[in-house]
């Protein structure tokens, strides 16, 4: 299907800045082993990508509202388009030399999210969504995996780290997840993690306290992709509360159901016994 005129807008933005990305992680590569390390160097080539994107998408589009992770929320004269932008979602796989992470744009239109582009500049792959046109990876058609058992199923999350909030739930969540499923990954790029529900990799995605720039371009990428998407109370509120869970149909109902158990165990559900 040829891409349509904010497709290109959204992914010339993202492949210009994924340049900039790109050629920065060579620089990590060789920085990441002196004692100094590459800390300040990273979020300099995350504020380098985020100019590159406002630049393009404002020149593309003026007017159109914006939300970056670094610069916050530019309103422009059209309050009802805004860009959710993050320039570089997987900062400490950057960091560490690790080849995964990605760009994240997302439109709004009225308040709904309308398109999302995710761009892994490393390895070359667009993942992109329109609504009512379906998902891609690059040219490819994609589709959720069919998988309906949490048995067979790998499940990706985010881990919260030092400073961040709600360890103790978490730690409930992953031990029933983990005594239910085939297998859970931590990869540390969540707009990635959606991308790669959308694609079959993962079957599903749960985390807490995410920004509506981690998420807001897989959310549209993974339901045109078939998936089925809310926050961890199974509504809507996903960009609101930053608390996600994600899969097909009967995954993300399971998985809802199964860290609900988790969380209030007397009323949940009981993991399997082996
Ligand atoms: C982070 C990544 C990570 C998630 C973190 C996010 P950043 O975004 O998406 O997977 O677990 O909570 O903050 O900081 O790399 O843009
Ligand atoms: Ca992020
Ligand atoms: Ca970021």
């Amino acid at each position: 299907m040829p891409a349509s005129a904010l497709m290109n807008v959204m992914l010339g933005a993202a492949r210009k800045a994924g340049r900039s990305l790109a050629r920065d992680f060579g620089e990590v590569e060789q920085l990441q082993v002196s004692l100094k390390g590459p800390a300040n160097f990273v979020s300099a080539a995350d504020t380098k990508a985020e100019e590159i994107l406002h630049n393009e998408l404002a020149k593309a589009r003026p007017g159109y509202s914006l939300l970056f992770e670094e610069r916050g929320e530019i309103e422009g004269a059209d309050k009802t388009h805004r860009f959710i932008v993050d320039p570089l979602d997987g900062t400490t796989n950057f960091l560490h030399g690790i080849p995964h992470f990605a760009i994240s744009i997302a439109l709004e239109r009225n308040g709904e999210l309308v398109a999302g582009l995710v761009y892994n500049p490393v390895c070359n792959e667009v993942f992109s969504a329109e609504r009512g046109k379906g998902a891609f990876l690059d040219d490819r058609r994609l589709r959720v995996a069919a998988r309906s058992e949490l048995a067979d199923s790998v499940v990706v999350t985010g881990i919260p780290h030092r400073g961040k909030p709600d360890h103790e739930p978490f730690l409930k969540e992953l031990k029933s997840v983990m005594e239910t499923c085939a297998g859970v990954r931590r990869t540390g790029a969540a707009a990635l993690d959606l991308a790669w529900v959308a694609a079959g990799r993962f079957d599903g995605f749960w985390e807490r306290n995410l920004r509506p720039w981690d998420l807001a371009a897989g959310i549209v990428i993974l339901r045109e992709a078939g998936g089925y998407v809310t926050d961890l109370s199974g509504k809507d509120r996903i960009l609101e509360t930053g608390s996600i869970v994600a899969g097909n149909e009967a995954i993300h109902r399971k998985l809802l159901t199964q860290l609900k158990g988790a969380r209030t165990p007397e009323t949940g559900v009981a993991a399997p016994t082996a």
